[in-house]
């Protein structure tokens, strides 16, 4: 790629890596996952987590990116010609969740719409999320909308003002998902939500634990998947590395927490502890709409609220979706002589196809289970618990033991100092590795039912 163009400063890469990091994995995966996995103890696995691992593969990522100036798959052939393929399985995990990514962000069109038009008491009803995500075309014309919209984005260039949009509309974000979450603890029989959500409980500490926390930490932070290589890639030599990479870790897990606290108690207040664990992938869309419904005023309160709500999920999920479509048009056109417009439309087309069973998967094709999983279920499993470890586990060797961790720690400290360099070459040498592989075997040994840790 010729020419780079930078961002402003260490500010813009900030919120462009934020906008690309807040997104439905923070608002609606991670509460439900919170939720199925022992509430405090999956917290605490996850906040360990964000500022050991999570930490450690995006200052490497980042600091890649801008040692390099490439895009991902260039980037790694450049430092070791044998190990470009680490660049292409990151674009290729990206590519699955976008197909799936583009489903869940119809669904929130589909609500944003519902609560704009006033019909939104519908939507707060028992029984409307399973009926409607159950129909064979609607959601795929929601899918539809959503797609064409990210791709309008990264063929127009509007990404500016997407950003410029995105700094005015992530602190919107925070502030209303304070207040719905000081709403939503102060409903009756919400504390023992509070409780359950923020106290670890031991007991319910497992090897899945651990491994679905670390794929919600790579998902979130949009890790093992090139993104942050082709940030930092924008990123000037003389912005302060670590610091900013510090911002969008606090901003990212805030947000995810936030979540947490507007949706885990509200389940816990409507329908008690056995709702909020079985819950799953429904939780925000059958948790949210009753509690913006409870608000009174008439129904008023609920449409402004609610329509507000979805319509800053949706922007999330937009700039979330835009890099990762970003990610994999950038591979493309880097691997082959394509030019970006085509190969933009190209994988615009894909991900929707592929995207179709993912939305049939609750509906006419919901008799197809693998290890228990509907097929949206299935890919997100795949992409968070099997290829993302792998790629974060390569990148971690790749940094430890190939380009060793100084190539990374010379690059951080270009600009500023390195305060976390200890925790850094002994998590990305040997804690990550050594800990990936064996989360990795134990878990898959717990799927098959084989052992339990
Ligand atoms: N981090 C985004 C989220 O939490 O929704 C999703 C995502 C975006 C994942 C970009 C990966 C990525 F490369």
């Amino acid at each position: 790629m010729a020419e780079r163009s930078k961002f402003s400063g260490q500010l813009g890469f900030v919120l462009a890596a934020a906008g690309s990091a807040v997104g439905l994995g923070n608002i609606w995966r991670f509460p439900y996952l919170a939720a199925k996995y022992g509430g405090g103890i999956f917290l605490l696995v996850y906040l360990i987590l964000v500022v050991t691992f999570g930490f450690t593969v995006m200052i490497a990522e980042v600091a890649i990116g801008r040692k390099t100036g490439l895009s991902p798959v260039d980037a790694f052939r450049k430092l070791h010609k044998r190990f470009a393929f680490i660049g292409v399985l990151g674009s290729f995990s990206a590519f699955i969740i976008l197909s799936y990514y583009n489903v869940i962000g119809g669904w929130v069109l589909k609500y944003l719409v519902s609560f704009m038009t006033g019909a939104h008491t519908a939507t707060a009803q028992e029984g409307f999320f399973d009926a409607y995500i159950g129909g064979a075309f609607e959601p795929i014309i929601w899918q539809t909308i959503f797609v064409v919209a990210t791709l309008a984005v990264i063929l127009g260039g509007v990404k500016k003002g997407i950003e410029r949009v995105s700094k005015v509309l992530m602190p919107v974000l925070v502030l209303l998902s304070i207040a719905i979450a000081i709403y939503s603890c102060t409903l009756p029989g919400a504390m023992e939500g509070v409780k359950y959500y923020l106290l670890p409980n031991f007991q319910d500490f497992s090897a899945t634990t651990v491994l679905a926390a670390m794929g919600q930490m790579f998902y979130s932070m949009s890790l093992a998947m090139g993104i942050m290589i082709t940030y930092g890639s924008y990123l000037r030599k003389e912005d302060d590395l670590e610091k900013a990479v510090g911002q969008i870790e606090i901003f990212d897990t805030g947000v995810a927490f936030l979540a947490g606290l507007m949706i885990i108690p509200a389940v816990f207040a409507a329908g008690g502890r056995e709702t909020a664990v079985n819950a799953g992938p429904s939780l925000m869309f059958v948790t949210l709409p009753g509690v913006f419904e409870k608000m009174g005023g008439g129904g008023i309160m609920s449409a402004i609220v609610g329509s507000a709500f979805f319509l800053l999920v949706l922007l999330a999920a937009l700039t979330s979706a835009i890099s990762l479509m970003e990610a994999v048009v950038a591979t493309i056109c880097d691997r082959f002589a394509i030019k970006r417009r085509t190969a933009a439309i190209g994988i615009a087309v894909a991900v929707f196809l592929l995207g179709i069973p993912s939305s049939l998967g609750f509906g006419p094709l919901s008799f197809i289970k693998v290890l228990g999983l509907s097929i949206l279920d299935l890919f997100d499993f795949i992409t968070n618990a099997v290829l993302m470890p792998i790629t974060a586990l390569l990148t971690c060797l790749f940094v430890g033991w190939v380009i060793k961790p100084k190539t990374i720690v010379e690059e951080v400290k270009l600009s500023s100092r390195f305060r976390r360099e200890k925790l850094f070459c002994i998590v990305v040498k040997y804690i990550a590795p050594i800990f990936i592989v064996l989360i990795l075997i134990s878990s898959v040994l717990d799927m098959l039912g084989i052992a339990k840790i």
